[in-house]
């Protein structure tokens, strides 16, 4: 019931993004890739840090302020949500004064079609294609510092068209916001749940924190599944699976990162797992690396600006707010619908000043 209409905004922008390099195989999907992966430097992503500091401490802020006088917040709609959209914001050079209206079309496209006024979600997909469009004719008149301008000037291998460019912009919201908003709002329950952790990291500075980070994607894998593969021939697992030739798969990476062959006592949430040197300290575990971002040729392209996002958000949250406190029974939280994504849709909390 939730689909959108035939020839509807919204589906003339989701056929639009459905061209993107992860619907893609090789040779377009390398392309795509080689381009992207060109804008996506380690030194441009490293670049975007003071700005996400300065992102991350404004929302900060925001929830401080409504958590005075003991009220409750929820930290997915104040905190969790609205970081990686404006960081999204930063890559794909959106003005500041048009981010609070792409905030509002990405929470309109992304709610679940009940929990929006009838026809709000294809004025939002509407909207959004309509501001791409617009903000890559600008991008080709004026280029920007920022990643998407690199991408759109970049006339390597004949470039990428107007069609192209429009997906990108799609992907890169949808596979860098939902994602990382996962990840910070499942890092954040896990803390609140886990206090001996939450301690732990805020004594053990950077290398526990980067741990955290590490194991909630082991955990709580922010994207459940990977998008649909389909065989091109017989494939043999061993022990007796076989997926035949022309079969849909679906990966379950969630099911991966609890693989106790891997991680030993894999439900429980241990970061330390994660530091450097757990294996060689007769800890029988292995640093053994999660499936969190994927494998192979479709492998996160965001993996590096999401982990310094995560590293950068957590650490001022819990810094800035030393009482914050879980204000629900954590088995009754919500979870996100859907197969593909993973993680609370609401984190109620209260914060009670420490003396
Ligand atoms: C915690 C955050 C994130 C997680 C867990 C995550 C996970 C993944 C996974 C599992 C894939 C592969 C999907 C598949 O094989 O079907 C993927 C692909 C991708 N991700 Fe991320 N991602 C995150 C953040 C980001 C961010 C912040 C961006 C960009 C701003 C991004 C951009 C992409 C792109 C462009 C692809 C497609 C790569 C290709 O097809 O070659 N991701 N991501």
């Amino acid at each position: 019931a939730g689909r959108p209409k035939p020839d509807s905004p919204a589906q003339r922008a989701r056929a639009c993004l459905a061209r993107h390099m992860l619907n893609s195989d090789a040779p377009d999907h390398l392309r795509l890739r080689r381009l992207t992966t060109a804008a996506f430097t380690p030194r441009r992503v490293d670049a975007l840090r003071p700005r996400i500091e300065r992102l991350t401490d404004g929302l900060v802020a925001e929830v401080s302020g409504l958590l005075t006088g003991g009220r409750t917040a929820d930290l997915v709609d104040s905190f969790a949500f609205p970081l990686p959209v404006l960081v999204i914001g930063e890559v794909l050079g959106v003005p500041e004064a048009d981010r609070a209206s792409l905030r509002e079309w990405t929470y309109r496209v992304g709610s679940p079609a009940d929990a929006l006024e009838r026809g709000a979600t294809d004025q939002a997909w509407a909207a959004l294609h309509a501001y791409f469009t617009t903000l890559i004719a600008h991008k080709r008149r004026s280029p920007g510092d920022d990643l998407f301008s690199a991408l759109v000037h970049d006339a390597s291998e004949g470039g990428l068209d107007d069609g192209e460019l429009l997906a990108m912009a799609f992907l890169l919201l949808f596979a860098g916001y939902e994602t990382t908003m996962n990840l910070l709002a499942s890092a954040s329950l896990l803390l609140l749940t886990h206090p001996a952790e939450l301690a732990a990291a805020r004594e053990g500075g950077e290398a526990r924190w980067a741990a955290v980070v590490e194991e909630t994607l082991r955990h709580a894998s922010p994207l459940e599944g990977t998008t649909w593969r389909r065989t091109t021939e017989r494939v043999d697992l061993g022990g007796g699976a076989v997926i035949p030739a022309e079969e849909s798969v679906l990966v379950v990476l969630a099911a991966a990162g609890r693989d106790p062959e891997r991680f030993p006592d894999p439900d429980a949430f241990r970061p330390a797992r994660h530091l450097a040197g757990a294996a060689a300290d007769g800890d029988a575990e292995r640093a053994a690396p999660h499936l969190a971002f994927g494998h192979g040729p479709h492998f996160c392209l965001g993996s590096r600006l999401a982990r310094m996002e995560a590293a950068i958000a957590l650490p001022r949250l819990f810094g800035a707010l030393p009482g914050l406190a879980l204000a629900a029974e954590p088995e009754r939280l919500p979870y996100r619908p859907g197969l593909l994504v993973r993680g609370p849709r609401e984190l109620p909390v209260t914060h009670a000043p420490r003396r």
